[in-house]
C-alpha cells in the first residue's frame, strides 16, 4: 500500500497521507513521495489547487515518525530535516493553493506539515501542537518558524516550550486555523473551496500566492514594490483581459491560465 494516495476530481488534486495504522507518522519513504508528488503536481499547468489530508478517522499526521527517528545522529537528523523542509519549499511554491484539512491529530511534523500549506481547515476533532520539547528535540520541519510568522512569537514560544495541544478552536482563536467545520463536512467544506479557488484566473492565484510568500519576509515598501510588479505582469494575460471584459459585459469569465 502507498504511503501516499493521490485523487484527482478535475482541476483540483487531494493528496492523502497513508499510514493510518502509525496515525500517519511521517517517516522519510512518506516525506519522498509528497516530494515526487507535488513536484509532478507543480509541472501540470491543469492544477489549480491541491488538499492535502490524513487517512483514517484519527489523524493528520501525528509527527514526524519516532521510531524512525529514536536512534538518528546529526547527521541523519539533520537530512530528515532537510527533507522536511524541502517538501516545505515546494509546497510554498507550488502555483496552485494547497489547502490542509486537518481530520485529527496534527502533531509536531504533522503541524509543521499544515502550516507550510496555504491555510488549514480543521475538523471539530482536530489536535493541534508542537510537543517536540516532550521528547527532547525541537520542531524540524520549520514548526518554530513557521508558527512564529503565523500566530506571532509569543504564541509560538508557548506552544512550542509548552508542548501543549489545542482544539480546533483554541486553534482557531489563535489564526493558526482559518476554520473548523463538523467532522463529516471537512472534506467536502474544503473541496468547495478548492473549487472556488480553481474557478479564478490561474496566473494570478500563483502571483498572489507568490506575493504573500515573498512579502511576509520584507520591509513593507520592498513588499509593495513587489506586489506592483506582480500586479503589473498579469496586464495583457489573456485571463486578465477576459475577467474584466466579462465583468464589463457582464458575462462569467472563462479563464484559460494564460
Ligand atoms: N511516530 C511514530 N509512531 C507514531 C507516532 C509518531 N509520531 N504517533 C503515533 N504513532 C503510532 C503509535 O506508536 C502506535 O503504533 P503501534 O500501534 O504500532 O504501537 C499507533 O501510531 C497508534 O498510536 P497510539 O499512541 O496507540 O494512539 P493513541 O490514540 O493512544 O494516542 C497520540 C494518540 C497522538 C496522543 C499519541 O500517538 C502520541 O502522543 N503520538 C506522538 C505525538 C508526538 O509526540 N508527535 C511529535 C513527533 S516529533
Amino acid at each position: 500500500m502507498p504511503t501516499l494516495l493521490i485523487d484527482r476530481d478535475d482541476a483540483v488534486v487531494t493528496l492523502t497521507l497513508n499510514r493510518p495504522d502509525k496515525l500517519n507518522a511521517l517517516n522519510e519513504e512518506l516525506l519522498r513521495e509528497l516530494v515526487a508528488s507535488v513536484t509532478t503536481l507543480t509541472d501540470d499547468p491543469t492544477v489549480r489547487a491541491a488538499i492535502l489530508t490524513g487517512a483514517g478517522d484519527k489523524a493528520f499526521a501525528a509527527g514526524a515518525d519516532i521510531a524512525a527517528m529514536v536512534d538518528m545522529a546529526p547527521p541523519q537528523a539533520k537530512r530528515f530535516s532537510d527533507l522536511g523542509h524541502r517538501l516545505g519549499a515546494l509546497l510554498e511554491q507550488a502555483p496552485f493553493p494547497v489547502i490542509a484539512a486537518v481530520n485529527g491529530f496534527a502533531l509536531g511534523g504533522g503541524c509543521e506539515l499544515a502550516l507550510c500549506c496555504d491555510f488549514i481547515y480543521a475538523s471539530e476533532r482536530a489536535r493541534i501542537g508542537q510537543p517536540e520539547v516532550g521528547l527532547g528535540v525541537i520542531p524540524g520541519f520549520g514548526g518554530s518558524q513557521r508558527l512564529a510568522r503565523i500566530v506571532g512569537v509569543a504564541h509560538a514560544r508557548e506552544l512550542c516550550m509548552t508542548g501543549d495541544v489545542l482544539g480546533a478552536e483554541a486553534a482557531m482563536r489563535l489564526g493558526l486555523v482559518n476554520a473548523v467545520v463538523p467532522h463529516a463536512e471537512l472534506l467536502p467544506e474544503v473541496r468547495v473551496v478548492a473549487a472556488k479557488i480553481a474557478a479564478k484566473a490561474p496566473l494570478a492565484i500563483a502571483s498572489v500566492k507568490r506575493a504573500i510568500l515573498r512579502g511576509a519576509d520584507a520591509p513593507l515598501a520592498t513588499a509593495n514594490e513587489l506586489e506592483a510588479t506582480a500586479f503589473a505582469a498579469l496586464f495583457g494575460s489573456d485571463d486578465q483581459r477576459e475577467g474584466m471584459r466579462s465583468f464589463l459585459e457582464r458575462r462569467t469569465p472563462k479563464f484559460v491560465g494564460r
